[in-house]
This record gives C-alpha cells, sequence and structure tokens, in this order.
C-alpha cells in the first residue's frame, strides 16, 4: 500500500512516500480503507518533536511510528473475528493525539478504541475535520462551569480549536464574543457569535463586555492582557503556555484568587470522538475545511499547517 514515513524526527522534507505492506489485523482490530486525513498542529508536534515532551508519548530519539497521521476517515474492509461492532462497509473515524498511523491506504485499529462510524448524511471530509481541534475546545471548555446565557470571548476564532470552541458553546446557548482576521469576519459570522472583532483593525481589549470565560484558543495573549474582560469569577484558559511558559504556574498562583488560569492536559480523544459525532447528527456542528493537499503535496501541507495561519482545518486526500 502507499504511505507516507519517516524514521526521524524533524522537517516534512524527512518524509517519504513509499510502497509499505499493508497492516494485517489482529482478532480485536478492524482494518479501514483511509479515504481523508487532516494536516493538524498536533501532526506537526509529532512530526517535529516540538514542545521536546512530546517524545514521551511518540518515541524519545527517534519517531516509534514509521507513518505519521493522528486522524483518518474511510470505510472499513477487514474485521477481526472478536469484532462485533463493525461489519464490512462501515463508514468510520477517528481520531488519537498520539498517533495512529493513518497517512497511508490502510490503517488497522482496536474496534474498541479511536473508531466510531460517521453519522449518516456527514461526509468523509466532515467527520475528519470534527477531531483535533474539536478535541482540544471539548477539553479546555469542559474545565468551566457554564450555563446557557453565560458570556465567552473566543480568541483566535479562526484554528481548528477556536472555530470548533465557538460552535461547541453557542450548541449550549452560551453568549459568544469572538475575534478573528479580516478576511475571515465572514465565515466567523456564519458560526452564529453573537458578536466579533477583527484583531487586525479593531481593540478587542478594550470590550465592555465582562466574561465569565476569557479562552485564547491560538495562545498569543496573555492573562494580564484578558484580565480586565473577566468578570470577578471568571476564568482564563489558553492553548498555550504563555510569555515565559506563565500558563504553567499561574493556575497555582492564581488558586485563591476569584479569577482564575488554568492550564488543562487534554485527555480521552473517544470520548471527544462521541460528543462531536452527537452535534454532527443534531446539524449543531459545520467542520471549517480551508483546503485540501494530496500525498504527493505533503511537504507544501506540512508547511502551510506549521505557519499558523490556517482557517479552522486542512485536509490529506487519501484515495
Ligand atoms: N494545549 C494543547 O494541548 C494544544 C493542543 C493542540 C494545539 N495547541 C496549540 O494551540 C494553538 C492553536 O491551535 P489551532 O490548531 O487552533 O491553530 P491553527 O488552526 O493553526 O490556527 C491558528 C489561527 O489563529 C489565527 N491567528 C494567528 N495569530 C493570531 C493573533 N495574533 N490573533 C488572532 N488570531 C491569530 C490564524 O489566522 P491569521 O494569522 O491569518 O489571523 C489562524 O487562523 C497552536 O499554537 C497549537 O500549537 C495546543
Amino acid at each position: 500500500m502507499k504511505a507516507l514515513t519517516r524514521t526521524q524526527y524533524g522537517g516534512p522534507e524527512n518524509i517519504i512516500l513509499a510502497e509499505i505492506p499493508k497492516p494485517t489485523i489482529k482478532s480485536d482490530e478492524v482494518l479501514v480503507n483511509v479515504k481523508v486525513c487532516t494536516i493538524n498542529r498536533t501532526d506537526c508536534g509529532i512530526l517535529w518533536a516540538k514542545p521536546f515532551p512530546i517524545r514521551l508519548f511518540t518515541g524519545l530519539t527517534k519517531p516509534k511510528h514509521l507513518v505519521p497521521g493522528t486522524d483518518y476517515s474511510g470505510i472499513v474492509t477487514e474485521v477481526g473475528s472478536a469484532v462485533k461492532e463493525y461489519t464490512v462497509g462501515d463508514r468510520v473515524w477517528g481520531f488519537y493525539d498520539e498517533g495512529l498511523q493513518s497517512h497511508a491506504d490502510y490503517v488497522a485499529i482496536k474496534a474498541n478504541t479511536y473508531i466510531t462510524k460517521i453519522p449518516e448524511n456527514i461526509s468523509f471530509e466532515e467527520a475528519v475535520a470534527s477531531g483535533e481541534g474539536a478535541h482540544y475546545a471539548i477539553n479546555f471548555i469542559n474545565k468551566i462551569d457554564l450555563q446557557a446565557g453565560d458570556k465567552v470571548l473566543v480568541y483566535g476564532a479562526t484554528g481548528a480549536i477556536g472555530s470548533a470552541a465557538v460552535q461547541i458553546l453557542k450548541a449550549r446557548d452560551i453568549f459568544v464574543t469572538a475575534v478573528a482576521n479580516t478576511q475571515n469576519m465572514a465565515k466567523i459570522k456564519a458560526l452564529g457569535v453573537d458578536r466579533i472583532y477583527d484583531y487586525l483593525t479593531q481593540d478587542w481589549t478594550g470590550d465592555e463586555l465582562k466574561y465569565d470565560f476569557v479562552f485564547d484558543a491560538v495562545g498569543k495573549s496573555s492573562f494580564g492582557i484578558c484580565k480586565p474582560l473577566l468578570k470577578k469569577e471568571g476564568a482564563y484558559i489558553s492553548s498555550e503556555l504563555g510569555p515565559g511558559n506563565q500558563n504553567l504556574y499561574l493556575p497555582l498562583l492564581t488558586r485563591f484568587s476569584s479569577q482564575k488560569v488554568i492550564f488543562p492536559i487534554p485527555k480521552d480523544t473517544k470520548a471527544s470522538m462521541l460528543i462531536m459525532n452527537d452535534l454532527l447528527r443534531k446539524n449543531q456542528y459545520k467542520p471549517l475545511i480551508e483546503r485540501s493537499y494530496s500525498l504527493e503535496d505533503i511537504v507544501d501541507a506540512y508547511t502551510y499547517v506549521q505557519s499558523g495561519q490556517k482557517t479552522g482545518n486542512v485536509l490529506l486526500k487519501i484515495s
């Protein structure tokens, strides 16, 4: 089968499009013919092994997986003898942030792990683009006790995490102010936000509304900048470590303050997949998809995604 392969950490120039044997499945696995993946910021982290601690999960001195790829959507082509939940022909998708070896024609997945059926009327593209960013958005939002009508500001609403966060919050009837760039104003408004700032032309930090939660989904702001926007008991979460890695120690320093900083460690990608299936089924989620690459253009794909400028999700077409 065709697969992207690499044997060392570093840039996408190390990746080779190769012919390797198709995986053979165990009794508790299914084989999936992969149709579409995404190239996302988690793939970039694993490719470059940055930040360094990621190596504890992906291989200390070199990648433990020959084939990259953290997500997939496709069709089940073989089912292990012990598997009851899936049959040949099922449309399925999955995401796992430590890697699934999915940038290949076929991927073998344990049936009780990172696989679920794609809801009816949802495309392979929509399903796979509802994985990575949404998983992190869910894991940051669920750290705050939010009720319908509460106010949240999402900074970096054009990213995979930000665009997912906005929709997940709107599905819960939260009042959302989004901060995005000029070119994507219309796309972010269409996600149902209540208010929107163009960070390139407007000073969102001077907003007079007070928020229950300020979510820096792109990690380019800081608690100091966002603190004046918080209600008395509001919380701040960033997807990045912040200036001087401050988001690692601010949770301790603000522990007994009324305004808190939280720095969550995301976990349980399967739980996130099931939440996203539910939202997709109810038509409450439509992933932002910007563009798509083929396996041959993998260097361009990684270079673009690593630039930090994509809008929502970037797809990798496999077959
Ligand atoms: N903590 C975790 O567990 C975790 C997990 C995954 C990812 N991350 C990190 O979270 C961050 C966001 O990830 P992502 O996948 O959502 O990113 P992404 O899809 O690459 O999107 C970044 C978006 O932010 C916009 N942006 C860039 N600079 C901005 C600024 N100063 N103000 C407002 N918007 C800006 C970009 O558009 P323009 O530049 O064109 O405006 C782009 O649309 C990344 O740094 C990633 O490494 C953290």
